[in-house]
């Protein structure tokens, strides 16, 4: 069988003859795009975004504020994108607000500084959020596909994300046409059209992974479209880091667990299906389950990353089902040069179902996520440093965490070279509170938080999760403010309990 993927002229690509007569260059699209607009683009962790439009529009927003014309959209996206679109227009200081997800270092410390306003919402919660209005008005959606078929139904990309609802609900369209995308990306989609608005919704009929309740194509009305251009480029995903000796113990403690919680009866030998979040560690993990004894696993998850693909390849993995495929260079090329292989095996949905509380919550899922920090208590921080800046955002980790069958947040136990203890008195932000997290890990242990009491599990998280170096400093404030506190039930010093991060703030260690 041929797997490669045949490069394809501009009449394949684009079937429809009245959106052919509509091509024209980056420029010109990007010229179309007004002051002030709320702009719906495509991407999702490094995937399927627009390659040419929002680099062409950072040069006229640019040329438009050195003419002494402000300038500044509203970016809304799928998730994170890439430096030709989140870090070009936050470069010429283009972006106004920004939601859901990013992860880019301009528009952090844009956000940061107070130049950039961001709503980081649950991913599930964004496209309803639309279709609610309690957004404002999208103007116009800006979406990267693989075709448009005769009757001018989209072929989606490496990523759907918000697609959908983007290209519903923007008074225009402009679509991006990239060649560089594998046309064997058709038929891989699964676009389910039957969400509505309460008092209207019905159930979602999916019980599991693998199963497709839509169609492989968008459907986008012609006559809003207002300008198609020709990309051929890259998603230009990075390389993961190797997995450490860290991540390996982490991975480790994790198959423990699972292996236990199946000789007790609470999961089955081929698990449940797993959804892992984004990151170093979360891929490590997926590398650690690759090598590990489970057999025949389905994965219904955000973010197809390489760990994923890889268990794919190795068989570990039936299905998967994801909105993205997050991919290193080395696994994309792989991906486009076996795209063929894996076409029956990986759904790409929509984010709002991908990350569906209902539809979690049915299948059981095993949602394993990379966090910032956790407090003694239990309570998460998956996106704040200190107290106060953003690192990147909630993504998919609150809509798995608060519905899976088991939620596992996972991070070394100390970062910064042992400056920061990971484990701390009081989380400095909270994402996920103690309701929504039953089990902590690093590379010291694993914390088994079900049906424990909070006093129980500062126990349980200080012993098997935090670092020897803080170790002591964890349990002698946790006696402390057993005696002095106005309560026994969850026991804090509050003048001291989030004296750490302050620390570190002045003297750049936690370490007293
Ligand atoms: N305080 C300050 N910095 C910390 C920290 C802490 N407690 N813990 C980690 N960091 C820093 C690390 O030092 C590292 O910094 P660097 O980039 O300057 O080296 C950075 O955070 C990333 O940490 P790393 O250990 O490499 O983890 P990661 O790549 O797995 O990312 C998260 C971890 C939490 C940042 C990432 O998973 C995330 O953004 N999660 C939120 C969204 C989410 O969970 N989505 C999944 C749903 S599908």
């Amino acid at each position: 069988m041929n797997t490669r993927s045949p490069k394809l002229g501009t009449a394949d690509r684009i079937q429809h003859a009245g959106l052919r007569a509509k091509l024209m260059s980056a420029e010109q699209a990007a010229a179309l795009i007004q002051p002030g607009w709320n702009v719906g683009m495509s991407g999702f962790t490094g995937a399927g975004y627009p390659k040419a439009v929002p680099l062409a529009l950072a040069r006229h927003i640019e040329a438009a504020q050195a003419a002494g014309q402000p300038f500044r959209i509203g970016l809304w996206t799928g998730a994170s994108t890439a430096p030709e679109l989140d870090g070009a227009l936050a470069k010429v200081n283009g972006i106004d607000m920004r939601l859901p997800y990013q992860s880019d270092p301009t528009v952090r410390s844009q956000i940061n500084s107070g130049h950039m306003q961001y709503v980081d919402i649950h991913l599930s919660h964004v496209a309803q959020f639309v279709w609610f209005g309690f957004l404002g008005h999208l103007n116009v959606a800006v979406i990267e596909v693989a075709a448009i078929l005769p009757d001018g139904r989209l072929v989606p990309s490496t990523s759907v994300g918000n697609n959908k609802t983007w290209i519903d609900q923007a008074d225009y369209v402009i679509l991006e046409v990239n060649r560089r995308q594998p046309a064997a990306l058709e038929g891989m989609h699964d676009i389910y059209y039957g969400t509505a608005v309460p008092p209207h919704r019905q159930p979602i009929l999916m019980t599991e992974p693998g199963q497709r309740i839509g169609e492989p194509y968008l459907r986008c009305d012609p006559a809003k479209v207002i300008a198609v251009v020709e990309t051929d480029a890259p998603d230009r995903n990075s390389k993961f880091a190797e997995p450490d000796a860290n991540s390996n113990a982490i991975a480790s403690h994790i198959i423990e667990f699972l292996q236990h919680e199946v000789k007790k009866g609470r999961l089955p030998k081929d698990l449940l299906p797993i959804q892992s979040g984004v990151g170093n560690i979360a891929n490590a993990v997926l590398a650690g389950l690759n090598n590990g004894p489970f057999e025949h696993l389905n994965a219904y998850t955000e973010v197809l990353q390489d760990g994923m693909l890889d268990m794919l390849k190795s068989g570990k993995l039936d299905t998967a089902s994801c909105t993205a495929l997050s991919l290193s260079p080395d696994a994309a090329a792989y991906f486009n040069e076996h795209v063929a292989e894996f076409k029956d095996r990986i759904v790409i949905r929509p984010q709002e179902i991908s990350n569906h509380p209902e539809l979690i919550r049915r299948m059981g899922l095993i949602a394993m996520n990379a966090m910032i920090e956790a407090d003694i208590y239990g309570n998460v921080d998956s996106t704040h440093l200190m107290g106060s800046a953003i690192m990147n955002g909630i993504g998919g980790s609150g809509d798995f965490a608060r519905n899976a069958y088991l939620s596992i947040f996972m991070s070394p136990s100390v970062a910064k070279d042992g400056a920061i203890s990971c484990i701390v008195p009081m989380a400095s932000h909270v994402d996920h509170t103690e309701h929504d997290v039953q089990v902590i890990v690093t590379e010291r242990g694993l914390a088994d938080l079900r049906g424990l009491a909070p006093q129980q599990r500062a126990r349980a998280i200080i012993k098997a999760c935090a670092h020897p170096d803080y170790h002591d400093a964890l349990t002698d404030y946790m006696e402390r403010a057993r005696a002095g506190a106005n309560g026994q039930h969850t026991p804090h010093l509050l003048t001291e309990a989030l004296s750490w991060h302050q620390r570190y703030l002045e003297k750049g260690s936690m370490r007293s």
